[in-house]
């Protein structure tokens, strides 16, 4: 980056370059995030990759973005390196990449499979196919969490909901995430096969559940009544909308939070001795591990954001783990507190486009928490970890730890009152 290089101020030292994937294998970037937040939390930056864009580290400005969708629309891409003949494509047919009343109608059509009482009869199946991984993966030896305990958790609930066979899963989880890789050894081409590959796949499941509907989110689409139902392109973003949306964030929540845990063993005891707890460190987790890195909107119109004056058509993108952290919100910001409230974290997002799979990434993760404090009574880590090199998903793609067994773990059974 030039100019401002990396969030730092011209003159002072280079920090490194946040548009790089390979910064987030080790790189100390919290720090940067911090000094820019100090120094100018809104910022104009040079990317040799992506160009330039208005670089936003604090909360009150990035939530400002979110909730004014009338002057930052999100119907020219939502990430930075988005290709763009995608993105006009799916403009105003795609839930995260449409505003206003397009956004409203395809909204409504996703929100009943997102309400209360939808998910939360997805509850007990996931508690059941949870009990039985960790009477397996809880045995004293170490385990590469994200692989075996992070990515099986969203695939079941996503692919579950979406309909799409259980056979089919693993195939279809491994080409969502080629999709979005951004490793070296990844190519544009190869990003753009995989994506085919994702629409192939369910252009072929929508003929099938045209002919014979099941109990899911598909059929349902397919067979809307009345006459502003989705069309079958629609139906296709939907789905891509939903397999990239709910398997890559909830599997770096996952494997974020038990590396957290494993950080911070009082913590874990705390929850142990007080489960509670688990609603507020679900929070805490989605704060602490921010999921999405950034989240990018385009100004429609000349517009005064903490201080800077971004002018229409100017890209703004909002750090998110660095809002997170943001001192002037959070007290100690940089310590992992289970009983944190409040906690007005942005990990879903904020305004129109807030996530619209919370209710359903909350559910996961307070199922994991319950289904661990049964199962685990402490986690031992080993310095194996990898992060993801990513500028869009911030998370591990390895992490060993042990899970080492909580003594009553064989009697524990899910609990008949907890909260949905
Ligand atoms: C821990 C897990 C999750 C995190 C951290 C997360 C994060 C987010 C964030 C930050 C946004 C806002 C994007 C924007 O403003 O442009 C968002 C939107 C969205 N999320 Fe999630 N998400 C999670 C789980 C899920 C799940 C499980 C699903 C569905 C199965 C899902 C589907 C979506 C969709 C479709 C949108 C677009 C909503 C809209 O534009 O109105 N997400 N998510």
């Amino acid at each position: 980056m030039s100019g401002e290089a990396g969030g730092c101020p011209a003159g002072t030292a280079r920090g490194p370059d946040l548009t790089d994937p390979a910064t987030y294998r080790d790189a100390d970037y919290f720090a940067q995030w911090q000094r820019a937040r100090r120094d100018h939390p809104v910022v104009r930056l040079e990317s040799p990759r992506f160009g330039a864009f208005w670089s936003v580290t604090a909360h009150a400005a990035a939530r400002q973005v979110l909730e004014r969708p009338e002057s930052f629309t999100s119907t020219r891409g939502m990430r930075l390196g988005g290709e763009p003949a995608a993105v006009s494509a799916a403009s105003g047919r795609m839930l995260v990449v449409s505003d206003g009343p397009a956004h409203t109608r395809l909204r409504s059509a996703h929100a009943p499979w997102f309400a209360g009482q939808a998910v939360s009869r997805l509850k007990d199946a996931l508690r059941s196919r949870l009990d039985a991984l960790l009477a397996d993966l809880a045995d004293g030896s170490p385990v590469d969490v994200p692989a075996r305990l992070a990515r099986p958790l969203p695939t079941w609930l996503v692919c579950g909901m979406l309909g799409v066979p259980e056979e089919d899963w693993e195939e279809l989880a491994l080409l969502a995430a080629a999709a979005f890789d951004e490793t070296e050894t990844s190519t544009a081409s190869a990003r753009r096969a995989a994506s085919a590959g994702v629409f192939a796949y369910f252009a072929e499941l929508l003929e099938k559940r045209r002919a014979d509907p099941g109990d899911d989110l598909v059929s349902a689409l397919v067979h809307q009544p009345g006459g502003d139902r989705l069309t079958d392109e629609e139906i296709l973003l939907t789905c891509d909308g939903l397999v990239n949306g709910g398997l890559g964030t909830t599997r770096h929540a996952v494997s974020g939070a038990v590396l957290a845990f494993a950080a911070h063993p009082r913590q874990w005891e705390r929850l142990r001795a007080d489960r509670g707890l688990v609603p507020t460190a679900v929070e805490e987790i989605l704060r602490w591990v921010s999921p999405p890195l950034h989240i990018m909107r385009t100004a429609t119109e000349d517009v005064l954001l903490g201080g800077a004056r971004i002018r229409a058509g100017e890209r703004v993108v909002l750090w998110i783990p660095s809002c997170n952290r943001d001192e002037s919100v959070f007290a100690e910001p940089d310590a992992f507190r289970v009983d944190r409230r409040p906690n007005p974290h942005l990990g879903l997002g904020g305004g129109p486009h807030y996530c619209i799979g919370a209710s359903l990434a909350r559910l996961e993760l307070r199922t994991l928490l319950r289904a661990l404090l049964d199962h685990v009574a402490r986690f031992e880590s080993d310095p194996v970890l990898t992060r993801t090199p990513s500028t869009f998903l911030h998370g591990l793609d390895r992490l060993e730890v042990t899970l080492i067994p909580a003594a009553d773990a064989a009697a524990c059974s899910p609990a008949e009152s907890e909260d949905p």
